[in-house]
């Protein structure tokens, strides 16, 4: 089967969103659990940016890079050839190091915030990949706002840094404004107008501010990406990035449409995302899919007695495949007998059909006052002599 390689940019553009700084400390613990997950690349920072930045993403280099069988460790750096110096001495220690230099190429970005002619950019693109070679065998060049920039400038761009050495090739929608056709069409259409893209690794990096980062990352996979730009509980700038977990699942759950593998250890995915939780303070909402507390619970009645029955009634995914330590059946007012007698009996109460009866009619009054039901709850409901 073929392979997508993962690049996790957990530590780099995940962390540039506010309230997910890491310090050195904590990026290389976050480091660490995504060597156990076996990313294939861990952007470690943007070495340029602050020189915490610069020491986080050295250590992770000299720390987690140079262990047998470890990640790539990739560095950040715009054009400038500063950025790039920087970038090096960064991630040089890395038993694989990566040096990943971007540009914006719409005209948009070119018009307000570069201020530069579409030739100088190119010009400076080459010039940066050049030199990103001299240091390093492994360079990534990224297209900033690709999705929003002129395809044919987009081939030319591909083309000449292609030409200048950069072995990855990586096709962002930086704000998260492509649909999930197009998105694919685009890169079909760059493949054609820009054959030495067939020569290098095809990435792409997806936002999500219409929630269609994954959708995206998918649909280019199917265009010929074999590597995805992905984040831990999708964390990054804005609505953030396509989420490593549901990527990652998406090509293991549906392997009938996407014949591709990843080498992730999915049972480390939900440990990586409860781990980011601490080191950042900021939770996940339950619902999120994968590592969400709701994503294997089920409370409705109709639901639990499916799940006794056969999990694959109504979950697609076996929750001990992601990390969790099994499903979850809460008990609420929508909760039925069934899952309600199997929890009192799990619970030591051995009771016969009609004192079951009995206690649950006690039960769904209690529910009705208070949310979730725990076993507490039930010991206090059992103190009360079944008739
Ligand atoms: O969103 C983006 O375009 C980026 C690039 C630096 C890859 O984060
Ligand atoms: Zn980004």
């Amino acid at each position: 089967m073929e392979q997508v390689l993962i690049f996790d940019t957990t530590l780099r553009d995940g962390e540039q969103a506010p309230g997910f700084s890491m310090n050195t400390r904590a990026k290389l613990a976050m480091a660490n659990q995504l060597a156990r997950l076996r990313v294939d690349v861990i952007e470690a920072g943007f070495p340029i940016s602050s020189a915490d930045d610069f020491e986080a993403t050295r250590a992770v280099a000299r720390e987690i890079g140079t262990v047998p069988n470890a990640p790539i460790i990739c560095g950040l750096a715009r054009i400038a050839l500063a950025d790039i110096d920087h970038c090096w001495e960064a991630v040089r220690s890395a038993r694989r190091p990566r040096i990943h230099t971007f540009v914006a190429t719409s005209d948009i970005h070119l018009t307000y915030k570069l201020r530069r002619t579409r030739q100088e950019i190119l010009a400076a693109a080459v010039a940066a990949v050049r030199h990103a070679r001299s240091y390093c065998d492994d360079v990534e060049f990224s297209a900033e706002d690709a999705s929003r920039s002129d395809p044919s400038f987009l081939a030319d761009v591909f083309e000449a840094v292609v030409g200048a050495g950069a072995t990855t090739i990586n096709i962002p929608d930086t704000v998260g404004y492509a649909l999930p056709d197009e998105w694919r069409e685009l890169l079909l259409t760059l493949l054609d107008r820009a054959p030495a893209l067939r020569r290098v690794v095809l990435s792409v990096h997806c936002h999500n501010d219409l929630g269609l980062a994954v959708a995206n990352s998918l649909a280019a996979v199917t265009a010929g990406a074999r590597q995805v730009e992905c984040t831990i509980n999708g964390i990054g700038e804005r609505a953030g990035n396509a989420a490593l977990e549901e990527i990652v699942m998406a090509l293991r759950t549906r392997r009938d449409r996407l014949p591709y593998d990843t080498g992730v250890q999915t049972s480390e995915i939900v440990p990586a995302s409860r781990l980011l939780t601490e080191l950042t303070g900021v939770s996940v909402q339950p619902n999120k899919a994968i590592v969400g507390d709701n994503a294997f619970a089920h409370e409705a009645g109709i639901h639990q007695d499916g799940v006794l029955k056969a999990a694959a009634t109504y979950e697609i995914m076996r929750p001990t495949d992601v990390g969790h330590p099994s499903n979850r059946l809460v008990l609420g007012k929508h909760s039925g007998r069934h899952a309600f007698g199997v929890r009192l009996q799990a619970l030591g109460f051995e009771l016969s059909d009609r004192e079951v009866d009995e206690v649950f009619v006690r039960f769904k009054c209690l529910a009705d006052a208070k949310r979730t039901i725990n076993d507490e709850d039930l010991r206090a409901l059992m103190q009360v002599p079944v008739s």
